[in-house]
């Protein structure tokens, strides 16, 4: 494409859809863990169910777009499915405090991942990066909303979201290649 000259390193494109794809499946197995342990219909559940909604419409996005590219999902899903789960449901034991701690850890390492990504696409797939685009401002409501509701105050912020950041970046590597 524009500009490219052979040795130059171009993005790619599998790697980045199948990573993008294994966090948006982490992000509802964390709610599914979060909304069995909190109350039904409390505002914190209510706020998950919302924000859970529209993870699945980015991972049902990222699926179909796999489908059509022929990308296979990371062998670790089944990884994913449990760790996010529990990482969702202890976060959800410990306060609703430190369950939306838990979302504004995950969608601040989310934005700094997608934020590279669309650096690191320029022009290269508008389809894919119109996609990342759109998920990315849907994330940082997400990491916003969970302020509001009073992540900080958890007990132990910034060790609890220290510990989820390192962990989501390790996610990320992972699934990047694995
Ligand atoms: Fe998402
Ligand atoms: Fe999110």
């Amino acid at each position: 494409m524009n500009g490219w000259r052979p040795g130059d390193r171009r993005p790619d494109r599998a790697s980045m859809l199948r990573v993008d794809q294994a966090g948006e499946y982490g992000a509802t197995r964390i709610y599914a863990g979060q909304l069995a342990v909190l109350r039904r219909n409390s505002p914190a559940s209510k706020l998950i169910a919302r924000m859970n909604g529209q993870e699945q419409r980015h991972l049902a996005r990222f699926n179909a777009l796999m489908a059509t590219r022929r990308v296979r999902p990371t062998a670790l899903q089944p990884v994913w499915n449990v760790a996010g789960f529990a990482l969702g449901a202890a976060t959800a034991l410990m306060s609703e405090r430190a369950a939306m701690a838990c979302t504004d850890a995950v969608e601040t390492e989310i934005d700094r991942h997608y934020s590279r990504q669309l650096d690191e696409l320029g022009d290269d797939d508008p389809e894919f990066a119109a996609d990342i685009r759109e998920f990315r401002a849907e994330e940082l409501e997400h990491r916003d909303s969970a302020r509001q509701a009073g992540a900080a105050q958890a007990l132990g912020y910034p060790v609890l979201t220290a510990a989820i950041r390192a962990a989501c970046r390790m996610a990320i590597g992972l699934s990047k290649r694995i």
